[in-house]
């Protein structure tokens, strides 16, 4: 699987999110990842459809939108509509509904991931791996940038690369949070094909050259 590079904007400047996002391409960024926070699934408020919408015009990168909110199918259509390309939910905010609310993203024509916290077992997910584009594993608790990269993630992605063999199917691994040049290394060799990360590319002085090594470590 070939390696995605995807931004999160949780680190950029919002006050210019447009241009923030209107840089990306021209730095070499695979996605544009779209960090949705609602102040009651994580104890962090970011932004909705709306500023996904007025960013969409910015840039035609895929817009991969993560959102982190309860009852995530009442506000997927939005983000649908909004221009997001990728849509994933977190299986602890959907529970039983999870397969329900995958199909829900499907029928919008958009791709759908399922996204588990660090303390959220495989086993968890594994009924809904099939109909997934994506699976993201966290690898900090979500709500905020700029945590330490949780290590014991790497068994999980390890354990979710061989289910999706087993599937024969083409399923993204995506690992989100602590992501920086000594851990990605170790996220791709446990079976990571999409990184996300955002302080260590919007903190960085030359962001083309950060994610060109995001890549190529
Ligand atoms: C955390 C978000 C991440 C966050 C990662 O809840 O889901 O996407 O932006 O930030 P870094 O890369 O700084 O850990
Ligand atoms: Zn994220």
């Amino acid at each position: 699987m070939s390696i995605k590079i995807a931004p999160s904007v949780l680190s950029a400047d919002f006050s210019k999110m447009g241009e923030e996002i209107a840089t990306l391409k021209g730095c070499g960024a695979d996605l544009v990842h779209l960090d949705v926070m609602d102040g009651v699934f994580v104890k962090n408020i970011t932004f909705g459809p709306k500023l996904v919408e007025d960013c969409r015009k910015f840039t035609d990168l895929p817009f991969d939108a993560h959102l982190m909110i309860v009852n995530p199918e009442k506000y997927v259509g939005a983000f649908a509509d909004a221009g997001a390309d990728i849509i994933t939910v977190h299986k602890e905010a959907c529970e039983d509904k999870i397969k329900d609310v995958l199909m829900q993203i499907k029928g919008y024509n958009k791709k759908c991931g399922v996204v588990i916290n660090p303390n959220t077992p495989v086993k968890d997910i594994q009924d809904v791996i099939e109909y997934c584009d994506m699976i993201l594993c966290m690898s900090v608790y979500p709500g905020f940038g700029g945590q330490k990269f949780i290590d014991d993630v790497l068994f999980k992605i390890e354990e979710l690369s061989k289910l999706i063999r087993k599937t024969g199917k083409n399923i993204d691994i995506e690992v989100d949070g602590g992501i920086n040049l000594e851990t990605v290394s170790r996220a791709k060799s446990a079976g990571a094909n999409v990184i996300v990360a955002g302080s260590t590319v919007f903190n960085a002085p030359d962001r083309k050259k950060i994610i060109e090594d995001l890549r190529n470590l």
